[in-house]
């Protein structure tokens, strides 16, 4: 009793804080955004840019933006969402309209491939391709002084006349992508968060709302269209370059440069979502039990212990620095809504509910509201950083994984606004094939997984190699702690892999000889295994 005393007067305290800073916040005046500074190319003629890039403005004069035009330039480079991107300046941005504009930049791009192998000089990637650009790995989708393909003007969405399928552009955001079928009563198997682009997440394998469904993202991509590294433009579907179908479907940007996808769709329908939050002082052990439980029973075969309504659970443990404190956050969302828009039973027999918590509500809304709100937790622009493992569902490991989180958030408690989640969702083996053939390598998987991943924020670049190192040491503490206990699992959720992991080396040897195979053929002189930077190769030796 006295303990829930304590923690009603600390979650008072914690509402009072949340007024105070957004009163704040309220008065401070509204900052003057400074004019952006021009980066060291903006005073070089174009007549002295590297000749590729003299190449590029000549057949594509409106698709250059050169570091010249200042504020277009800066406006471009901010088309990255993470901070770290915004400091890795290219020498200059491309931004075709079509795919026949796309597919002259990267005969551009080959030719210069091409000649720095003849020139003897080691080819290191001299190109990034950007979708959404909100991938936070360092150098995911931009590269300094070489050339960002950005795709942002691919941003169609187009239904199909029988609203079986719909045609996405590779650059729109998955925002936009719903407030638009909003419009024709329906929905795609896409994106959790309103800021992600539809490219890099497609590509990576991505998981939606829908995935105990239909399964990833990926596995829900009839057709793609893409540029290949000679220019020419192909469409992959199961009849059509099957193989190349197969490969796009994890193999991110290893075989050419998408510009849309026909993604299949359904008609939209109300979700129902609740959110717990919880103190992790004395409720994490409940938690983690909780959670467990969930999964082996979800994944016990018994009839009915599979809902392929029941998305998530997703479960964040929370440092907050502002306040010194560790929450809990627990989502759970069901797609199908019950009529009286109380829990659904699948949910309410679990561990859940029964937690004791500062705070917990439950709604009926859109998925795009949905969407909309899952979004609002980073904004574009800030320190962050995201890294992720592969656990199976060993309540050992994950109080293990617990403790090293506590360890690593102690360490970093002088981070200036740090907000360290440590967030564990689950691939369960009733959804993880369906769909589509993939790369992912899941094709064996009978038991589930638990994908733990740190989503972090800081204040101050002092702190950036700190942060950055710590999180990469919490993954790898983790790993060894599943290791031992043999609860580590190869998958990695690409998607959320900081720039130093190794994804394919998760996915099997099958799958890796199906995408050397599709990249020898596609791609025999390996522009995007050499040329193009960001991301993740398929030669994972180094
Ligand atoms: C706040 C936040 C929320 C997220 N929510 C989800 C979620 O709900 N579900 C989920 O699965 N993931 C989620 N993610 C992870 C997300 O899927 C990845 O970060 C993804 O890479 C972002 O896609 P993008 O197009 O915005 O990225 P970009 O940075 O543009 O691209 C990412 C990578 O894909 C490559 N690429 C992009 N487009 C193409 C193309 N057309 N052709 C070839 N290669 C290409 C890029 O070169 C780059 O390496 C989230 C990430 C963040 C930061
Ligand atoms: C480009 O490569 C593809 C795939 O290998 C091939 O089918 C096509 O004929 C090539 N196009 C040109 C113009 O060389």
């Amino acid at each position: 009793m006295a303990s829930q005393t304590l923690y009603l007067y600390t979650a008072t305290a914690l509402a009072v804080l949340t007024t105070v800073l957004a009163l704040r916040r309220k008065r401070e005046p509204p900052r003057q955004q400074p004019a952006p500074k021009p980066h060291p190319l903006a005073s070089v003629p174009s007549e002295q840019l590297p000749e590729y890039i003299q190449s590029l403005l000549a057949k594509l004069p409106n698709c250059v933006i050169l570091q010249s035009d200042i504020a277009a330039f800066q406006q471009a480079v901010d088309g990255s969402w993470a901070q770290p991107n915004r400091k890795i300046i290219p020498a200059c941005i491309v931004r075709p309209c079509d795919a026949q504009q796309l597919g002259t930049a990267v005969a551009i791009l080959k030719r210069e491939q091409d000649r720095r192998g003849q020139a003897g000089v080691p080819v290191a990637g001299f190109f990034a391709i950007r979708s959404g650009g909100v991938n936070p790995g360092l150098g995911a989708s931009t590269v300094r002084d070489g050339v960002v393909v950005d795709l942002s003007k691919f941003c169609e969405v187009v239904p199909a006349v029988d609203g079986s399928t719909v045609t996405v552009g590779t650059g729109a955001k998955w925002i936009d992508v719903y407030k638009r079928l909003d419009e024709e009563g329906l929905v795609v198997i896409g994106g959790r968060n309103s800021p992600v682009g539809v490219g890099g997440l497609t590509l990576q394998g991505g998981i939606s709302f829908y995935s105990p469904r239909f399964g990833f993202v990926c596995s829900n991509a009839v057709s793609y269209e893409i540029v290949l590294a000679n220019g020419s433009v192909v469409t992959a579907s199961a009849s059509s370059h099957p193989a190349l179908w197969r490969v796009l479907k994890g193999g991110s940007s290893n075989f050419g440069i998408v510009t849309r996808f026909t993604l299949r769709s359904l008609p939209s329908a109300p979700l129902w979502a609740a959110q717990i939050i919880a103190p992790a002082s004395f409720q994490h052990a409940k938690a983690i039990k909780a959670y467990h439980d969930y999964l082996s029973h979800a994944s016990s075969g018994q009839p009915g212990a599979f809902d392929e309504n029941a998305a998530g659970p997703i479960m964040s443990f929370v440092y907050v620095q502002k306040i010194g404190l560790k929450l809990i956050s627990i989502n759970l969302v069901y797609t199908k809504a019950p009529e009286n828009k109380q829990w659904p039973f699948h949910w309410k027999e679990t561990g859940f509910p029964s937690l004791w918590s500062f705070k917990r509500s439950h709604a009926v809304e859109s998925h795009t509201t949905a969407v909309e709100r899952f979004g609002r937790t980073a904004p574009p622009g800030t320190r962050y950083t995201m890294g992720t493992t592969t656990i199976r569902n060993d309540a050992e490991t994950m109080r293990a994984a617990y403790a090293i989180f506590c360890q690593t958030t102690t360490e970093l408690r002088h981070v200036k606004g740090l907000l360290f989640p440590f967030v564990f969702q689950t691939i369960l083996p009733g959804w993880a094939n369906k769909g589509d053939p993939n790369i992912l390598g899941l094709e064996g998987c009978t038991e589930p997984l638990i994908i733990i991943n740190c989503a972090v924020m800081w204040a101050n670049a002092k702190d950036d190699e700190l942060v950055r190192s710590a999180v990469r040491r919490t993954l790898e503490q983790v790993d060894a702690a599943a290791v031992a206990r043999r609860a580590d699992h190869p998958y990695r959720f690409m998607n959320y892999c900081m720039e130093w992991q190794r994804p394919y080396k998760g996915c099997g040897e099958e799958n890796v000889k199906l995408m050397r195979e599709a990249s020898q053929k596609y791609d025999p002189d390996g522009l995007f295994q050499n040329g193009c930077t960001g991301g993740f190769r398929l030669d994972f030796s180094s």
